[in-house]
C-alpha cells in the first residue's frame, strides 16, 4: 500500500504553495462522468488519499453542480479534528454556469464574487487555497476578472490564484494584475498542444502547471472497453476522440504493449510520462476507485529514460490521433483569449 513518505512535496509556482507531487481530481465522484457516486466510498476514498499522503485535492463548482464541493465540506470536520485541514491543499474553481440548458463561461466580477462565496460556504473553510478560473469568459478581459479575484486575497478570502484553459497571452496580461500560482490544462500523451506556448510562458513566469486528464479521461488505461460502457450522461460519448475510438484504439494498444514489457499498467506508464515532464508538473489524476488510486500513486516510481518518452510520444502524435479533444460545442473553451481591456473601459 502506498504511505504518505512515498510521495514527495513540490513547491507549485513562484509563491510558497506546496502541495504533494500528485493530486486527486473530483470530478468523477459526484456525477459529471456517469453516474455520482455512493458517497461513504467517496469520503473512504478521500481519507485514504489524505492518509496516502495525496492532499492536493481539486474540485470545482460546477462538479454536480455544487455537490462535490458539499462532499469536501463533510470531511471537513473530521479534518479539523484530525489537525489534517492544514496538511491538504484544496483547490476549487468558478466560471462556468448554465444558461438555458447550455454552459457558457462567465468572469464577471459580481459573479466571481458570489461564486466564491459559495464556495467557501459548501468547502466550510475560511479561505480556498487555490482559487481557479476554471474556462476563460472571451466577452470579458481577464484584467477585469483578476482584479476581483486580487480584492478577494486581499479580503483573505482566497491564498492563490489560478487560470485553466487560458492561451499564453490571457496568463501573460492575468500575471501581470496578480501573480498566477498554477495553469491547469489538458496535457497528456494524447492532448499536447500546450506545449508549444503555454508551459514556455509558465516556466518563463514563474507559474506551476497542474495537468488534468493526465491518463486521457481514462482511455489510456482501459482503452475501447470504457467507451463501449459510458452510460448516457457521460460527456465522454460527445467527445470526438471518444467517437473514433476504432481509430484511437491503436493509441491505448501501443501504451498497453509497452507497460507490459516494463512491468506496470498503462495508466501508471502514461501517468509517468506526464510526471516527468518537470517537478514543476503536478498531474492530477481523476478517479473513484481504491484499487485504482493506488495504481496512480505507483505512477510515482516509474522510472522512464529519454528513449522510451520518445517511444511513448510516437504512439500518440498529433497525426495519429483522430478527434479534437473537447466537443465542438466547447471548442471557445480551451485556450482561449479575452478582449483588450480597452474595450471594456469603453462599455462603462
Ligand atoms: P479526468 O482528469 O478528466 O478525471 P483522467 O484523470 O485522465 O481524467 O482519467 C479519469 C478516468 O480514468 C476515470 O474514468 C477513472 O475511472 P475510475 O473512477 O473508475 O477509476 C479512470 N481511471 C483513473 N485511474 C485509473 C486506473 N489506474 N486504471 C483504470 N482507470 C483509471
Amino acid at each position: 500500500m502506498a504511505s504518505s513518505s512515498m510521495v514527495p512535496k513540490v513547491k507549485l509556482g513562484s509563491q510558497v504553495l506546496v502541495v504533494s507531487a500528485q493530486g486527486l481530481g473530483f470530478m468523477g465522484m459526484s456525477g459529471n462522468y456517469g453516474l455520482p457516486k455512493p458517497e461513504p466510498d467517496m469520503i473512504k476514498l478521500i481519507h485514504h488519499a489524505i492518509d496516502s499522503g495525496i492532499t492536493f485535492l481539486d474540485t470545482s463548482d460546477m462538479y454536480g453542480p455544487h455537490t462535490n464541493e458539499i462532499l469536501i465540506g463533510k470531511i471537513r470536520g473530521a479534518l479539523k479534528e484530525s489537525g489534517v485541514r492544514d496538511k491538504v491543499q484544496i483547490a476549487t474553481k468558478f466560471g462556468i454556469r448554465g444558461v438555458d440548458g447550455k454552459t457558457e463561461a462567465c468572469g464577471d466580477p459580481a459573479y466571481v464574487r458570489s461564486c466564491c462565496e459559495g464556495s467557501l460556504k459548501r468547502l466550510g473553510v475560511d479561505c480556498i487555497d487555490l482559487y481557479y478560473v476554471h474556462r476563460i469568459d472571451t466577452r470579458v478581459p481577464i484584467e477585469v476578472t483578476m482584479r476581483e479575484l486580487k480584492k478577494l486575497v486581499e479580503e483573505g478570502k482566497v491564498r492563490y490564484i489560478g487560470l485553466s484553459e487560458a492561451c499564453a497571452s490571457t496568463i501573460r496580461r492575468a500575471h501581470a494584475v496578480h501573480p498566477i500560482t498554477a495553469v491547469q490544462n489538458e496535457w497528456s500523451l494524447w492532448s499536447r498542444d500546450l506545449e508549444d506556448e503555454i508551459v514556455p510562458t509558465c516556466r518563463e513566469l514563474g507559474i506551476g502547471i497542474v495537468p488534468y486528464s493526465p491518463i486521457g479521461r481514462g482511455f489510456l488505461a482501459v482503452g475501447p472497453s470504457l467507451v463501449e460502457n459510458l452510460i448516457e450522461g457521460d460527456f465522454r460519448k460527445k467527445m470526438p476522440r471518444f467517437q473514433n475510438v476504432n481509430h484511437n484504439k491503436t493509441v491505448f494498444e501501443r501504451v498497453n504493449e509497452m507497460a507490459t514489457r516494463k512491468g506496470c499498467s498503462a495508466a501508471q506508464l502514461a501517468l509517468a510520462w506526464v510526471h516527468h515532464q518537470g517537478t514543476d508538473v503536478v498531474p492530477i489524476p481523476g478517479t473513484t476507485k481504491l484499487e485504482n488510486f493506488n495504481q496512480n500513486v505507483g505512477a510515482l516510481s516509474v522510472k522512464l529514460t529519454r528513449e522510451e518518452m520518445t517511444e511513448l510520444e510516437s504512439f500518440a502524435s498529433s497525426e495519429v490521433v483522430k478527434g479534437e479533444r473537447h466537443a465542438v460545442m466547447h471548442m471557445t473553451f480551451i485556450n482561449s483569449e479575452t478582449p483588450p481591456l480597452s474595450t471594456w473601459k469603453a462599455k462603462l
